[in-house]
């Protein structure tokens, strides 16, 4: 099974995506994550990347579809089914994952930009794992301490309301129309999160039981 999860920045993919990968048994191939261990490096690909994300802006399709190309085409991958979280987010994304593999369904989040913000100014991550937390609905057990592997948690550079607002503004330009892209192609399985307080395993039971309505397989 080849899944897509898409939507705004701070709709949940990342938080859904990982607990499907375990329900599922598939793998999860997040392109913002990718990114953010590429920045760790010393390198002039890591520079430029580096710049793009701190303004909240998106890496050239040429540098994502390539990254994108070497995960999925790795045996495991291949062999296992993947969810992507965070790719494609351009049409000529799109256009390109449609020459490199075939997509199962796209789940669709949609959120309100009042939910985003707030649960993006708290949001906090794993410096170790990647694990996401948020330090008003979903708290650690013990505050800046990653539950997982007690690795210590972060705020993400781009998490600031400035830069919050142009992700969203970005996401509107030249996101949404990967959705066009997709309507009558694939199945969409759409998920609206009722309230700020929803919890991630309710959402996660209602993307399950759209998937399973669709017979994929
Ligand atoms: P990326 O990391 O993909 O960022 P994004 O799409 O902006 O999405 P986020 O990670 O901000 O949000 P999310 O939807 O995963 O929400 P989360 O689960 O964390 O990309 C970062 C950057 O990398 C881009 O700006 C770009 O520069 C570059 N990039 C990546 N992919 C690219 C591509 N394909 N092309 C070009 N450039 C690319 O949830 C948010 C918060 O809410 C968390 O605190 C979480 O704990 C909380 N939360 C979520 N759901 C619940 C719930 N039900 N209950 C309680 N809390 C919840």
């Amino acid at each position: 099974m080849n899944l897509i999860i898409f939507g705004p920045p701070g709709s949940g993919k990342g938080t859904y995506a990982s607990r499907l990968k375990s329900i599922l048994g598939i793998k999860e191939v997040s392109t913002g994550d990718l990114f953010r261990d590429i920045v760790q490096q010393d390198s002039p690909l890591a520079d430029k990347v580096r710049n793009y994300m701190k303004r909240g802006e998106l890496v050239p399709d040429e540098i994502v579809i390539e990254l994108l190309r070497s995960i999925i085409e790795k045996p495991e991958v291949k062999a296992k089914g993947f969810i992507l979280d965070g790719f494609p987010r351009t049409l000529a994304q799109a256009e390109a994952l449609d020459k490199i593999t075939k997509i199962s369904a796209i789940i669709v989040l949609k959120v309100s930009e009042e939910i985003i913000i707030e649960r993006l100014s708290t949001r906090r991550i794993c410096k170790k794992c990647e694990t996401i937390y948020n330090v008003k609905y979903l708290k650690p057990k013990a505050e800046g301490v990653c539950d997982k592997c007690g690795g210590e948690l972060y705020q993400r550079e781009d998490d600031k309301p400035e830069t919050i607002k142009k992700r969203l503004a970005i996401y509107d330009s030249q996101s949404k129309p990967v959705l066009e892209h997709y309507r009558g192609k694939i199945p969409f399985v759409e998920i609206t999160t009722p309230s700020i307080d929803t919890h991630p395993e309710e959402m996660v039971e209602k993307i399950l039981d759209g998937l399973q309505k669709l017979n994929l397989n």
